[in-house]
């Protein structure tokens, strides 16, 4: 797998240096999609037959996933971005805290698990930099299918009740359409004995995905990307192979990039109607958006302020919250982000005031005066967005700039600095002998310092 030298505190001290006032152009690459190619990994577990996965990210979460499956003897050859995954012969046993702690999709192996083998523990996922996480949903609709589990030790043991050999139907009706408990439940229901119809579904296009590959499987699945979805269970799936459908907040953050710097670039390989809500918003901002088949190109002069409340999919993602906010500090006006999905994904706000932006926050609302400029600094990024949203702030900046916590950045983003420079940006990635510890909002002065001690060591 990818990156099985990036280990963790050598990331830490990695950092991407980025002289700023950049305009971008070209055309840039879209990887495959993270949110789908997790869970597909996960859906692999469901037969015992050979999946092969084709333009699969080369990212950290990929690696970690995939170190998740061998734990449990799953075979996987990989070849640049392709996954070959065999779940011949695996045995259930716990996933390792050590593996689970550090990916929350890794939970969504307990449905794909107990449907095949009546067992699955899976330590808690716990939460992340960006809010709680939490799991109710995916207990609960498991219960609903027949499940027993229990929590031990902050350990989610499954099992199906006693004498039953399979999960059966049932009607389930999430509080919340959590894309990771829709994606858990239609594994389960998929080889469950019956009908099963989740309402208020998620209907992001990784869960359509994720339903077109059971389908390949030989799954009987209806209406995924609707708020009702149908799962008629059968006795197995088999083997397919499968591509992964390009990753739509990889072109939106790039196609904010793009405006945030007054560019012109072309998208591709990107399915536009993923990233409906994030066009109409570039648009109203004042960029001219060009859809032709599997591209978007985009043309961006003055930006103006608009408002933005982020949504479960189609509305605007929460993934795109930080990047879109970064864009907006430069916009002409005030503008209100409104961030609905996670209770503490405002991280970036601080880091960019302290690169010029005018930003308050109260109540996951954030009111933006847009600034003339921005001005380089030397910043941790503190999650897998926030570093996204700062390293368009650093190319929009007048000076250079050094964004460390590369470690969240490798878990999303494919060759993102490579991808940048093709576009014409000088950046470039650079390895600090001292490891940067990440604390929250640390002030830039102290940030220099210790900075200024390694290149004094
Ligand atoms: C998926 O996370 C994505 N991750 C996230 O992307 C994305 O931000 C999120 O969906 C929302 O679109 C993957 O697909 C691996 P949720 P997930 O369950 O499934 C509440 C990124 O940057 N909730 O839809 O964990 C929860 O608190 C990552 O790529 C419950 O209340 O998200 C949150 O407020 C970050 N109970 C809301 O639902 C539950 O049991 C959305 O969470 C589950 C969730």
């Amino acid at each position: 797998m990818v990156c099985e030298s990036n280990n963790k505190s050598y990331l830490k001290s990695q950092h991407l240096k980025i002289i700023g006032q950049n305009t971008l152009r070209g055309k840039v690459k879209i990887s495959g999609a993270k949110n789908s190619a997790l869970v597909l990994l996960a859906a692999s577990l469901l037969t015992d037959e050979k999946i092969i996965l084709d333009n699969v990210p080369l990212l950290t979460d990929i690696e970690k996933m995939g170190n998740i499956l061998k734990s449990l003897g799953v075979k996987l050859h990989n070849k640049d971005n392709q996954l070959i995954i065999d779940s011949k012969n695996i045995f259930v046993q716990e996933l390792p805290y050590e593996l689970v702690n550090g990916l929350r999709a890794s939970f969504f192996c307990i449905g794909a698990l107990l449907t095949r083998f009546g067992e699955a523990s899976i330590p808690l996922p716990g939460g992340c930099n960006i809010g709680k996480r939490p799991i109710n949903e995916h207990i609960n609709g498991l219960r609903a299918l027949g499940a027993e589990i229990i929590i031990e030790r902050d350990v989610v043991k499954a099992k199906l009740v006693e004498k039953k050999s399979k999960l059966f139907g049932a009607n389930i009706r999430l509080n919340c359409p959590s894309v990771g408990a829709t994606e858990t439940l239609i594994m389960a229901a998929s080889l469950a004995e019956g009908r099963t119809v989740i309402e208020n579904a998620a209907r992001e296009p990784e869960i359509q995905d994720l339903c077109q590959m059971l389908n390949k499987m030989g799954a009987e699945i209806y209406d995924s990307g609707k708020e009702k979805i149908i799962i008629d269970g059968v006795q197995k799936l088999h083997g397919c192979s499968h591509k992964v459908i390009p990753d739509r907040i990889e072109a939106g953050t790039f196609l904010i990039a793009a405006a945030a710097t007054s560019s012109s670039i072309t998208v591709s390989p990107v399915i536009p109607n993923h990233l409906e809500a994030v066009l109409n918003k570039l648009e109203e901002s004042g960029s001219k958006i060009i859809k032709k088949g599997n591209s978007i190109s985009i043309k961006s002069n003055k930006i103006k302020a608009v408002d933005i409340k982020t949504a479960p999919f189609p509305g605007f993602p929460t993934d795109l919250q930080a990047p879109f906010m970064a864009l907006m500090t430069i916009a002409k006006g005030r503008s209100k982000i409104t961030e609905t999905i996670f209770e503490n994904r405002m991280n970036h706000v601080e880091l960019l005031n302290q690169m010029g932006g005018s930003i308050t926050v109260k109540n996951n609302i954030a009111h933006i005066n847009g600034v003339k400029k921005l001005r380089g600094k030397t910043l941790v990024g503190l999650d897998l967005r926030s570093s996204a949203a700062l390293i368009i702030a650093a190319l929009i900046s007048k000076s250079v700039s050094h964004i460390y916590g590369l470690e969240h950045l490798d878990r999303g983003y494919e060759n993102f600095e490579l991808k940048l420079s093709k576009l014409g940006v000088p950046i470039q990635r650079e390895t600090s002998n001292k490891i940067i510890s990440k604390t929250k909002c640390k002030s830039s002065e102290s940030i220099k310092k210790e900075i200024s001690e390694i290149k004094a060591a």
